[in-house]
């Protein structure tokens, strides 16, 4: 796969090792699979792929156990349904890998606080009034950790990550410098610009933080309820609509092939066609996009156990991959220990 990344050289991802994560802080809706999912599960096919499920970033947010845990396991079951494959990846969750804390820390004494104070999503955050504990700040921090513990070279993410991977080549470069050798590689990020924000039920980004999204696995009547409130204007029944200033059509484009795409713009264009048309096509789209994922998931839920095994395993080979990344640091940094945490 080659595109456009944001320092506008070409990324081929040939025999390069990706990685990337995703929180578990609530289901995964459509903004997170048209986002960021489906580009990882084209990405394990090209190069050597990592990604995990960052339980520690969602700490920052979700302070109870059992729904942290309930989370975790969901998006292990989501992932492995759309197609995640264990066999071409490796799939873990973040915190079976003990180095990334460790990791985090060094960086974190080369962090110019200014840095952090800079973060887009810190500022958010705060201006919506929320009062930010100290994860939340150096957030940037960890996930840093987290892409250059493994040499990643390629970071797919959505656009709103950019900054984040800045500060993580950022850190990574500080930290060559400062100790003088190629300790860390620099990743560059992969972003897919053509994937415009997706919209939620209201119009605004979908996200579990405005509760207006329409979640992957969502069937049957709550499936139906969210595309039937999705939000519209006026504009009557039999009168032509614009297509691209409509938010049903937004979501539709995502789903429908090129043909499909072109007959729905049409009756928009024509009209005679009415936003409740519009939502019954894109009811049977969702429906039938994830028809397979969601016989997979099913089943898989059943047998927890896989689930789990398949996690230990991938948590297994990453925390391999990340103390040959450790080891030259601890002697770069003149930490001392004293035994292994392979
Ligand atoms: P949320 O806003 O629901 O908390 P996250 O911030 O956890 O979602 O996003 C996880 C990934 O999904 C990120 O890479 C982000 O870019 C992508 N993403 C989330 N919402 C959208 C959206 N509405 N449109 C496109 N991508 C999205
Ligand atoms: N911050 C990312 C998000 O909210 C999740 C994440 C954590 C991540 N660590 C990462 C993404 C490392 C890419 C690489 O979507």
């Amino acid at each position: 796969m080659n595109e456009q990344n944001k320092t506008g050289k070409q990324v081929s991802a040939v025999s390069k090792t990706i990685l990337s994560g995703i929180q578990p802080s609530g289901k995964l809706h459509l903004g997170n699979y048209f986002g960021a999912i489906r580009q990882h599960l084209d990405f394990q096919e090209k190069g050597k792929a990592f990604y995990f499920i960052a339980n520690y970033h969602s700490l920052t947010s979700v302070q109870d156990g059992k729904r942290l845990r309930e989370y975790t396991f969901d998006v292990a079951l989501d992932y492995l349904a759309l197609g995640m494959d264990p066999e071409k990846c490796t799939f873990f969750a973040q915190s079976d890998v003990p180095q990334v804390l460790e990791l985090a820390w060094i960086l974190g004494t080369l962090t110019p606080v200014s840095m952090m104070e800079r973060g887009v999503s810190y500022k958010d955050k705060v201006a919506q009034g929320l009062q930010p504990n100290i994860g939340l700040f150096t957030y940037p921090i960890l996930q840093a950790a987290d892409i250059l513990i493994y040499h990643s070279d390629v970071v797919p993410v959505g656009a709103d990550q950019k900054q984040n991977i800045e500060i993580s080549r950022d850190l990574a470069a500080r930290f060559n410098r400062i100790f003088g050798g190629e300790y860390l590689r620099i990743p560059e990020p992969y972003i897919v610009e053509s994937v415009a924000t997706v919209p939620g039920i209201d119009g605004r980004k979908m996200s579990k933080s405005y509760d207006n999204t329409i979640d992957i696995f969502d069937s049957g009547k709550t499936l139906k309820k969210k595309v039937m409130a999705v939000v519209t204007d006026s504009t009557p029944l039999e009168d032509p609509k614009d297509p691209d200033a409509c938010n049903v059509y937004a979501l539709i484009r995502l789903f429908a092939g090129e043909e499909k795409n072109a007959e729905i713009r049409g009756k928009y264009q024509s009209g005679g066609f009415g936003y409740g048309h519009a939502k019954k096509e894109l009811l049977t789209l969702i429906g039938d996009y994830f028809s397979e994922a969601r016989v997979r998931r099913e089943k898989l839920a059943g047998d927890p156990d896989t689930v789990w095994d398949m996690l230990r395993e991938g948590g297994r080979k990453a925390r391999e991959r990340a103390e040959t990344v450790m080891g030259p640091i601890r002697e770069a940094t003149g930490i001392v220990r004293h035994f292994s945490t392979q």
